[in-house]
């Protein structure tokens, strides 16, 4: 039988050195906020570098059908801004494809919104828990209906919301996301709690933006019936799209990799402290600010990694970055463990068990707990077929794999990595050249 879909499959084989200077596309959790944003400010936002990946045009798509006004213009996305009350019923439901970002953030405004709407997503998305966001929704005043086990599609209809304070169970940008846009509606001021600190996007967009906004320890907080102004935004690289790079960089030997205009944002680069503390060789070339994101080049070079345990409360650091963590894991002196990942089993796949069936495949030992993973270092991986679940981070960081292991890995399809890197191969190409 064969494992290829549509013939999308891709081969990989083994890497010599890579020696190039790359860049990445926008960041796609900055470009779906801003788009969110920009649509209910007042006027015109221009997002330069805003995210080729198909995740951020779902969230335009969405847009559009609320009656947003969007303009693409080569890498730019021009939005006119209807204010607070500027969005319109949609006449069909709204398609938040493979992305849960869109299908979360953009409940919490739908929410607020005097009628309703209705939102679905692929097959994937179709099966990624939404109680989380609906709960506190619910709490504000919406009505929002889900499928058994509360699951997509979501049927919201809006209300007039109330200011909530809300703790949260999980350590997830998305729902404080999702429950601070709604609270930019709400009469008073909405906070929330995180168990964890996640990245803060949204709280650096909503400053930009206008809204008066702050934080205290683990709460967040946002004052409601805020009036939002468009904004001309730079979108800085994409720190998880960089990250297979960075990987790549440090075990392919003889490695020499310049990163150029990555988002080094502190929420985001627990890969980088991790890597550095583990011995291996990362530097920051250059750094500025960029619309209240920090930004910069970084230099990646082949190192030996100690290797270790990943402690516990860096995991919502470099959640999507531990797939390929994990395959960095097994080239190390001394193994990779990390624990607290649950969250991993319910990303768009159970991506514990896709990295352990496909290292597994390739020749590798791994453990495998519910909220984790451990491998041993110094492992011989040998091509294999990669069967990737339709994960775009589960595709690229076994394409990573590929370059290190010993004969042909093959990737049973490659389309995914559309969802958040169309142009990973191509970058893949230039820096091997
Ligand atoms: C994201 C938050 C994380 C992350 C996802 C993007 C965001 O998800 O895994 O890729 O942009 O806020 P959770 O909020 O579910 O942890």
């Amino acid at each position: 039988m064969s494992l290829f879909r549509d013939g999308g499959g891709k081969s990989i084989r083994p890497s010599g050195r890579l020696r190039a200077t790359l860049r990445f596309p926008g960041d796609k959790s900055i470009s779906h906020r801003y788009a969110l944003l920009a649509a209910i400010a007042e006027g015109k936002s221009e997002i330069h570098f805003y995210s080729d990946a198909a995740d951020c045009q779902s969230t335009l798509n969405c847009l559009e059908r609320l009656g947003v006004e969007i303009h693409p213009q080569g890498g730019t996305v021009i939005i006119e801004g209807g204010g607070l009350g500027g969005l319109k019923a949609a006449k069909t439901e709204l398609d938040a494809g493979n992305s849960g970002s869109t299908m979360r953030m953009l409940a919490g405004i739908l929410a607020a919104q005097p009628f309703r709407s209705r939102l679905v997503g692929d097959a994937s998305l179709s099966h990624r828990p939404m109680r989380r966001i609906a709960e506190p929704l619910a709490r504000m005043g919406a009505r929002i209906h889900m499928r058994e086990g509360g699951l997509p599609p979501l049927e919201i209809e809006g209300a007039k919301l109330r200011p909530i304070q809300y703790e949260m169970p999980v350590p997830s940008a998305q729902v404080k996301t999702a429950v601070l846009l709604a609270g930019l509606f709400a009469d008073g001021v909405t906070e929330v709690t995180e168990p964890a600190p996640t990245r803060n996007h949204t709280e650096i967009a909503l400053e930009q933006m206008g809204a008066a906004v702050g934080r205290h320890g683990r709460t967040v907080r946002v004052e409601g019936r805020a009036r939002l102004s468009g904004q001309k935004i730079y979108v800085p690289g994409d720190i998880s799209s960089a990250a297979f790079f960075v990987v790549a960089g440090l075990m392919v030997p003889g490695s020499d990799l310049t990163l150029e205009n990555v988002g080094l944002n502190p929420s985001r680069t627990g890969i980088l402290r991790l890597i550095s503390r583990m011995g291996g060789r990362v530097r920051v070339l250059r750094t500025e600010m960029l619309n209240g994101e920090l930004i910069g080049d970084l230099r990646i070079e082949a190192s030996e990694i100690r290797g270790g345990e990943i402690p516990k409360a860096m995991i919502p650091e470099l959640i999507d970055e531990l797939p390929v963590l994990a395959v960095l894991g097994t080239q190390t002196e001394a193994g990779l463990t990390f624990h607290g990942a649950e969250e991993l089993r319910v990303k768009e796949s159970d991506r514990l068990a896709a990295v352990a069936e496909n290292l597994r495949r390739m020749g590798a030992q791994v453990e495998e707990f519910p909220d984790g993973l451990s491998l041993s270092g110094r492992q011989k991986l040998h091509g294999a077929e990669i069967e990737t679940s339709g994960d775009h981070r589960i595709a690229m960081a076994f394409a990573v794999a590929g370059l290190v292991a010993e004969g042909m890995t093959v990737l049973n399809e490659v389309a995914s990595v559309k969802i958040s890197f169309p142009t990973f191969f191509e970058v893949l190409e230039k820096a091997r050249a």
